[in-house]
């Protein structure tokens, strides 16, 4: 018997050796994000204009940062992929002088002066006094310090290094806690937000904020909420509600945020007198206890996301490539 004890735990430990590294070797991040051999770095070039504090948050939630070249090559290989898939000029790059005027820094806090940069000529000018953050040119890589607010593409990145997977979720979010009764993985979100920015942050961790279906997963959203360690988290906030999936945005009646009609959707029970807010209360909540409650869209609480596509990603992403 022994022997084959000592097997069998040497048997699992290589399987969960190979789930958690596994991923590493097949160089997944995200469907979104483009791995360069040269770099050994996934990025994903964003199209849609941000201001420079917006594009760091963007590349942060997607548990990616704002580019910047480390070295000429990178910039090089970057600039060759962007060509091939852009044609726009300028990027803004993880650098800037917000925190303290003309001291540029990386968003990692590094002096841009002990690391590679290329200013172009007669850069950083600080032109009307107005200029905190650092663009990059596609043309030359050059770098120009720009207004921070004015809104320009980015590029996020995220080193094969620093790439964790979560084996039980398929994902790279370690944050995820895979539920057996679900099939299903749900994060309890501990930083408070409105109802769209709660909505936005499961959308950037390709998950969607939570919609609950049945009685179990209220009882377990209910258990999830008592889990966490709520109390310490100080500041100006909603307690007593968590943001969920579903709404009344439209004033065409509550839905999911999948367009289901929340009677449709296998759980309804309000709260006592809910919804009472009217117009006023159109974006989905449930007390800590699992009832449902109406809530004014710009209050701040906690929410959780949940992702369901486990199999498709399997799928695709995982065993097709073995
Ligand atoms: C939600 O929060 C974001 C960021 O703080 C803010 O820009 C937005 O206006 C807020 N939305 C509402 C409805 O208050």
């Amino acid at each position: 018997m022994f022997p084959i004890t000592i097997l069998h735990v040497l048997l699992l430990i290589e399987i969960i050796l190979h789930c958690s590294y596994g991923q590493r070797d097949k160089k997944f991040f995200r469907k979104d994000y483009k791995y360069l051999e040269d770099t050994e770095s996934f990025y994903k070039i964003h199209t849609i204009s941000k201001s420079w504090q917006d594009a760091r948050k963007t590349c942060k939630l997607e548990g990616a940062s704002l580019f910047y070249p480390v070295d000429e090559a990178e910039s090089n290989s970057v600039i060759k992929m962007w060509t091939s898939e852009q044609a726009f000029e300028q990027v803004f790059i993880g650098i800037s002088s917000l925190l303290v005027k003309g001291a540029f820094i990386t968003i990692d806090g590094v002096s841009i002066s002990d690391i590679y940069h290329k200013w172009s000529k007669g850069e950083p000018n600080n032109a009307n006094g107005n200029e905190d953050c650092v663009v990059m040119r596609r043309n030359n890589g050059a770098f120009n310090d720009y207004n921070c607010a004015a809104k320009q593409r980015f590029i996020c990145k995220k080193t094969l290094a620093s790439l964790e997977w979560n084996s039980a979720c398929n994902m790279p979010d370690t944050g995820y806690t895979y539920s057996e009764t679900f099939g299903r993985c749900y994060k309890f979100h501990l930083t408070p937000k409105n109802w769209t920015e709660a909505y936005a942050t499961c959308n950037a961790e390709q998950s969607f904020l939570a919609i609950i279906e049945s009685q179990a997963e209220a009882d377990y959203f209910v258990k999830l909420t008592q889990e966490a360690p709520k109390d310490l988290v100080r500041g100006n906030y909603l307690r007593g509600a968590v943001l969920l999936g579903f709404h009344n945005v439209d004033e065409e009646g509550w839905i999911s945020i999948k367009g289901t009609a929340l009677e449709d959707v296998g759980y309804s029970k309000w709260g006592n007198q809910q919804p009472d807010g009217g117009d006023s209360e159109k974006c989905g909540s449930m007390f800590y206890n699992g009832k449902l409650n109406d809530l004014g869209c710009h209050h701040k609480c906690f929410f959780i996301c949940e992702c369901d596509n486990l199999i498709d990603v399997t799928f695709d992403e995982r065993f097709a490539t073995l």
